[in-house]
């Protein structure tokens, strides 16, 4: 009966919302927007906005939200040329989308990479940029060591050989030879922030040698970590395993290409899920394919989702996952909060929790929007 009356008052609820999502949208025509905040979602894996709705002051906004991770530039200008406050997840904001921006004080990046947002042309115009960087830590480290074992203990072939032997009716081991014990061996995290020095915590209790490739930690930071940093060439040529976590910028994208692949171990194995244009997948199955190196973990890619001739779903040693690494039912519920939370923060006149764009403080003061 509970269950029963939580259904229709659910329905009922939804109904609710509906409607008065579609009157904000027609009140917006009515009124000038001056008195309101126009609050626009670009493109959202929220399933609905309810939760947000109930915790937002409803009379103070205009909250609007879109699929257009896949528009074109003039269809995304055209819902959110006149935007207070805009959350993007992958809708590119490149510079002619920004520059069209009429009243725009700052863009939420939902997630922690924000290669899609053209920081140069937001911070020119005194937008201020955040991201999210809290919400998902751990669960991109534990989807990289996930990554690690599946990929070295070699699971999904494990399981294509289980079945063929079942089938055969003997055991048959042969193809997945050689695996490597992990302890002892060399693991190399190159980017030591937030996911890579979890990645390296997480990881301390595998009796591995941990060495870190990130030229941009503070001393302190070492120090907390009680690590010394080794250059990339040493990571390349010494580790059995490679664990990518630095942002996609200048200098990482295409870090990993063929001279890098070919100056790693035989044996060894590359693990990417920081962003896909880090990592040049083209060589990657190339390497795999001629025994460059043994075999990789891969979450991210280029273009997301990847073609479907690309060659390393042809490859065996290659483990694919979805761009997942950030996911589980904790991280999805933190990352409302949070964006919830600089939401509020923006009706109250206050900035983000995390601005990406620091030189835009001198813009505004300046006189920048
Ligand atoms: N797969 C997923 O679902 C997922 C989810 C969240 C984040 N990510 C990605 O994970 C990556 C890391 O995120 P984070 O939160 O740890 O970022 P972070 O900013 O906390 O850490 C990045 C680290 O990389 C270092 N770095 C920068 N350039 C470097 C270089 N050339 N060589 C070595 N180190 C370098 C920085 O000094 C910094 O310590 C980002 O690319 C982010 O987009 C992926």
């Amino acid at each position: 009966m509970d269950k029963w009356l939580d259904t229709i008052r659910g329905k009922a609820y939804h109904a609710v919302s509906c409607f008065i999502g579609h009157m904000n949208i027609i009140r917006r025509k009515e009124s000038t927007l001056a008195d309101k905040i126009k609050i626009v979602i670009t493109d959202h894996l929220e399933p609905d906005f309810e939760w947000e709705l109930e915790r937002l002051p409803r009379d103070k906004i205009i909250f609007e939200t879109y699929q257009l991770k896949h528009a074109s530039e003039d269809d995304l200008i055209e819902k959110i040329k006149d935007a207070d406050l805009v959350v993007v997840n992958m809708a590119p904001m490149t510079e002619r989308v920004i520059e069209s921006l009429e009243r725009c004080k700052t863009i939420i990046r939902h997630g922690i990479g924000y290669d899609n947002v053209d920081l140069d042309a937001a911070t020119k115009k005194g937008i201020r940029v955040a991201n999210i960087p809290d919400y998902c830590p751990d669960e991109v480290a534990e989807h990289a060591i996930e990554l690690i074992f599946a990929a070295t203990r070699k699971v999904f072939l494990m399981r294509d050989i289980l079945v063929d032997s079942s089938r055969e009716g003997r055991w048959d081991f042969e193809p997945i030879y050689p695996i490597y014990s992990l302890k002892g061996k060399t693991l190399g995290i190159v980017g030591c922030g937030r996911i890579g020095s979890r990645v390296l915590k997480k990881m301390s209790g595998f009796e591995m040698n941990i060495i870190v490739c990130d030229p941009y930690l503070s001393d302190e930071r070492k120090k907390e970590l009680g690590i010394e940093v080794a250059p990339f060439e040493q990571v390349l040529r010494e580790a059995d395993v490679i664990t990518m976590h630095t942002p996609l910028t200048d200098e990482t994208r295409g870090m990993i290409g063929e001279t890098e692949l070919r100056a790693m171990k035989e044996t060894a194995f590359l693990i990417n899920t920081s962003r896909g244009p880090v990592v040049d997948l083209v060589a990657l199955a190339k390497a795999l394919r001629e025994g460059w190196i043994a075999g990789a973990g891969i979450d991210v890619y280029e273009q997301e989702p990847p073609p479907l001739d690309m060659e390393l779903f042809q490859l065996g040693s290659a483990v694919l996952t979805p761009h997942l690494g950030w996911y589980s039912e904790e991280s999805n519920w933190s990352i409302r909060e949070k964006i919830l939370e600089d939401m509020l923060r923006f009706i109250d006149g206050k900035p983000p929790r995390f601005v990406v764009n620091k030189g835009v403080e001198d813009v505004l003061k300046q006189g920048g929007r």
